[in-house]
């Protein structure tokens, strides 16, 4: 596997046989997601039938795109854009369009500046929204369909805009009734559970990047979470996860020292915190991109509450090297970091927080991948939709709905007149 998944310090504050029960527990809960029916239609990302996911007609749009495409532009908000804009940018795209993301702000200025930057350049769209009535998907579309209707004639702008909806959505007529390529959103899969269908897969194909390389990651972690069912890594972080909890854990900063990982720490945020944070109950999630934030929050993580969980995503392949030269004549104070590279030194830095928050007492786990690439994130995604989809379970919550979020949609509805 390209993931791996260091548990023993966490371990290390929970007693053997609690640990024991609980794990015990999780990978029975894992066993039951994949035996159980369906009734409620919140399971299809589970065991994803690939046949179904249009990857010759995604590939093919795809293609076109990077072909023609200056700019490309994702709108959608949630799990209708965070798989993506995590993978996306995280990786080199040398082939790719620009991506730039809409639909997921209200804000006047950011629509105006995005507009402005699309000026003059060839665009294409992917309109991505699974019930369309959410507001900033749904209103950014009118306004781009306007912004491209002064710009492109009618088949112009037909062969420019890709949607992704469920079947039967008034979304899914538009597209009828224009012309528009129509992806599918899947019924029985929940946004925030939707990076292998084309919600995730078609703009990671537009951007430039490997989709095959991206399900296989998928297929490799899936296999490894219904053949080793207590020993896979999404079972063992939501068994030690859970018990923390009860321990009274209840904030988890996921961290990384790659910067690139910032929008998959996102991703993480909203799975976790929309599947978990219901009933008054739930692990709060957070996320911080050291070393940077080492000089903020770092302070709090190494001696405020000790009610935090710290989860780094690592990285062994750095992706670059940059030498530190020996410059004696500038005399800056920094001559001992001569000969070294910026990789060793991210690394030591690495290494010496780690060591540091555990002495604060701060269980730390960690998962760490080979490389950042299109396989490692589908690993990644996975394991960590399962390990939220039993950490719920567990915590006796349903990890699949979002009541809360539908609560301030129906207040913010009902102030605009809809
Ligand atoms: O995970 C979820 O279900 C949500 O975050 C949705 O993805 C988000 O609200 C966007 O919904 P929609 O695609 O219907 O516009």
């Amino acid at each position: 596997m390209g993931i791996s998944i260091d548990l023993s310090k966490a371990e290390g504050y929970l007693g053997k046989d609690e640990l024991k029960e609980a794990k015990a527990k999780a990978a029975a809960v894992c066993r039951l997601l994949y035996e159980r029916e369906d009734k409620d239609k919140v399971l299809g990302w589970l065991a994803e039938d690939t046949s179904v996911l249009q990857l010759g007609q995604i590939k093919a749009k795809a293609e076109e795109i990077r072909r023609e495409a200056d700019v490309f532009v994702i709108v959608g908000v949630g799990g209708s854009n965070q798989a993506a804009r995590g993978v996306i940018e995280a990786l080199p795209r040398p082939d790719g369009p620009k991506v730039m993301y809409l639909g997921n702000t209200l804000s006047p200025y950011t629509i105006r500046e995005t507009l402005k930057e699309m000026e003059g350049k060839s665009v294409f769209i992917n309109v991505i929204a699974k019930n369309f009535e959410t507001l900033e998907p749904g209103s950014h579309f009118r306004v781009l369909r306007q912004w491209m209707g002064s710009r492109y004639d009618k088949e112009e702008m037909a062969r420019r805009i890709i949607v992704t909806g469920t079947k039967g959505s008034r979304l899914e007529e538009i597209a009828a009734e224009n012309g528009y390529l129509f992806l599918q959103f899947p019924v029985p899969v929940g946004g925030r559970y939707s990076a292998f269908t084309p919600v995730g897969l078609f703009p990671i194909a537009a951007a430039g990047l490997d989709v095959d390389e991206y399900l296989a990651g998928m297929a490799a972690a899936q296999k490894d979470c219904r053949e080793h069912g207590e020993d896979n890594p999404a079972v063992r972080y939501g068994a030690v996860r859970q018990l923390l909890y009860g321990r009274g854990y209840d904030i988890e900063m996921m961290v990384s020292f790659e910067p690139r990982y910032g929008f998959f720490t996102k991703w993480w945020v909203q799975l976790f915190g929309e599947s978990e944070g219901k009933e008054k109950r739930g692990i709060f999630p957070a996320a911080s991109i050291y070393s940077e934030d080492l000089h903020s929050i770092g302070q709090y993580m190494q001696d405020g509450r000790r009610n935090l969980i710290e989860t780094f995503v690592s990285v062994k392949e750095p992706g670059a090297l940059v030498a530190v030269d020996p410059c004696p004549a500038y005399g800056d104070g920094f001559d001992y970091l001569d000969g070294m590279d910026f990789a060793d030194i991210n690394r030591a830095a690495e290494e010496a927080t780690w060591e540091a928050h555990l002495r604060g007492g701060v269980p730390c786990i960690r998962f760490e991948a080979d490389r950042v690439s299109e396989r490692s994130f589908g690993e990644l995604y996975y394991y960590f939709m399962v390990a939220c989809a039993v950490s719920g379970e567990l915590m006796g919550i349903n990890p699949f709905d979002q009541e809360g979020v539908e609560e301030y949609k129906r207040s913010m509805f009902a102030a605009l007149g809809k």
